[in-house]
């Protein structure tokens, strides 16, 4: 297999997604003080772990580009917990991507205490060799849902994906005070957000 001819359109859009979604966050920021995205990442699963997904859940090599729908990934981290609803809501109203799939892991939480919005979505792409359409997965999540996935994520490689029960249950609780802290700061969201105002002067 030739890995860079098959990821090339991946990374493409990546790209394409980072400029579209970073040219919505300065159009925020020109047009309202606010912008509910408070930045975005993305990246290209690396051929490691493409192959060992593949392998885990008996993926002929044939059918990667369909049955891995993580291959490109985008992740959107916002302020507060409503932000993330109004990124959904502008994301459903675009015309260049067609959402296919969708997972409210904010209301229902994953078993671990993960917390984030997911969608899959279907992006129409130009290559040297025509139109492509790509699966692509994006994340939506709070500061504190990001902080809480990244160590929760290290733990699990770490542990290669068998955490020990004591800290599974102290990652549960550090969930919960991750979104105790979400439901805090949304209370107080336009004081904060006034405060930033003065600060950067917007
Ligand atoms: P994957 O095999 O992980 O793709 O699972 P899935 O196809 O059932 O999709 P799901 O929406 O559950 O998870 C997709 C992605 O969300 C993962 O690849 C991770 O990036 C993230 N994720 C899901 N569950 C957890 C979790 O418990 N902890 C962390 N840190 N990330 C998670
Ligand atoms: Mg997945």
């Amino acid at each position: 297999m030739n890995w860079e001819v098959i990821l090339a359109p991946y990374s493409q859009v990546v790209e394409e997604l980072k400029v579209k979604l970073k040219g919505m966050r300065a159009q925020f920021e020109y047009e309202t003080r606010h912008s509910p995205i408070e930045f975005i990442v993305g990246r290209v699963k690396p051929i490691q772990s493409i192959l060992e997904k593949a392998e885990k859940r008996n993926v002929p090599l044939d059918r990667i580009e369909t049955d891995i729908q993580d291959i490109a990934g985008i992740r959107i981290v916002c302020q507060f917990v409503d932000d993330i609803y109004t990124v959904v809501d502008m994301l459903k109203s675009r015309k260049d991507f067609t959402i296919i799939e969708e997972k409210d892991y904010i209301s229902r939480e994953k078993e671990s205490g993960y917390r984030s919005y997911h969608m899959i979505i279907e992006y129409p792409v130009e290559t040297i060799h025509g139109n492509k359409v790509i699966l692509a997965e994006i994340q939506i999540r709070t500061l504190a849902m990001n902080f809480w996935a990244t160590n929760e994520h290290s733990l699990n490689y770490k542990y290669k994906g068998q955490i020990p029960e004591d800290l599974k249950q102290r990652l549960q609780r550090a969930a919960e005070a991750a979104f105790k802290l979400d439901e805090e700061m949304s209370k107080i969201k336009t004081e904060v957000q006034e405060a930033q105002r003065i600060l950067y002067r917007k």
